[in-house]
């Protein structure tokens, strides 16, 4: 429900003013994929070659966020849907800081996908797609997710018994169990030069 009786309040110091100070754009780069495609190890990597530059960056990585902001969401179509909603907003008040913001989020459903990049704006979203098959992920299977939803212990496992909609015209796609961490954070740096939210 949209509250009433309130009014926005414009801030004198911009986000235009704080990029400038900050000698970068903000942004929103949204990492996608299934679970141990390697959202979250690229985000992080990416992050720390830009804080290294001198960038001033923010990860908001799936299991944190779901201890605090989405703590009462769990892995329905409707909880992700919620999930990603709040995430799209918090991210598009990082962006207003001026700050690079990487998100890594399995964010499965098209739609909800693109209702962020609406929020944010096509221009403040870069949408990157971590491809990896899901025999790989699974045999990779870092925290015996796989194992356990196979075992009928997690329900609603995306890849095994919950959908996961590829982008279809992301900004980048990285075949994460082809690439090496290093190539891939490389592509990622180009296309933030490339796009001219870092120089
Ligand atoms: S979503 O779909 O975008 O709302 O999911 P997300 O917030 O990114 O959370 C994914 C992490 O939660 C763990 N987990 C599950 N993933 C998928 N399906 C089910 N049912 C599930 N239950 C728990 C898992 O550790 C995911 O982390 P990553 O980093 O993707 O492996």
């Amino acid at each position: 429900m949209k509250s009433s009786n309130t009014v926005w309040h414009h801030a004198t110091v911009t986000r235009a003013r704080r990029e400038q100070l900050n000698g970068h754009k903000g942004v929103l780069v949204w990492f996608t994929g299934l679970s141990g495609s390697g959202k979250s190890t690229l985000a992080h990597a990416v992050e720390e070659r830009l804080h290294q530059a001198g960038c001033h960056t923010f990860v908001l990585d799936g299991d944190n966020v779901r201890h605090g902001l989405c703590a009462d969401l769990g892995f329905s179509d409707v909880a992700r849907k919620e999930n990603i909603r709040r995430i799209g907003e918090a991210a598009k008040l990082f962006v207003e800081t001026g700050v690079i913001v990487l998100t890594a989020f399995i964010s499965p459903f098209e739609a909800d996908r693109e209702r962020v990049r609406k929020l944010a704006g096509n221009d403040d979203f870069i949408e990157i797609y971590c491809r990896c098959p899901v025999e790989v992920c699974e045999s990779r299977d870092v925290k015996g997710l796989y194992k356990r939803a196979r075992a009928g212990e997690i329900a609603h496992f995306t890849g095994i018994s919950s959908p996961y909609e590829p982008p279809r015209a992301p900004e980048l796609e990285l075949e994460t169990s082809v690439l090496s961490l290093e190539a891939s954070v490389d592509s990622v740096l180009a296309l933030l030069r490339s796009r001219k939210v870092i120089g």
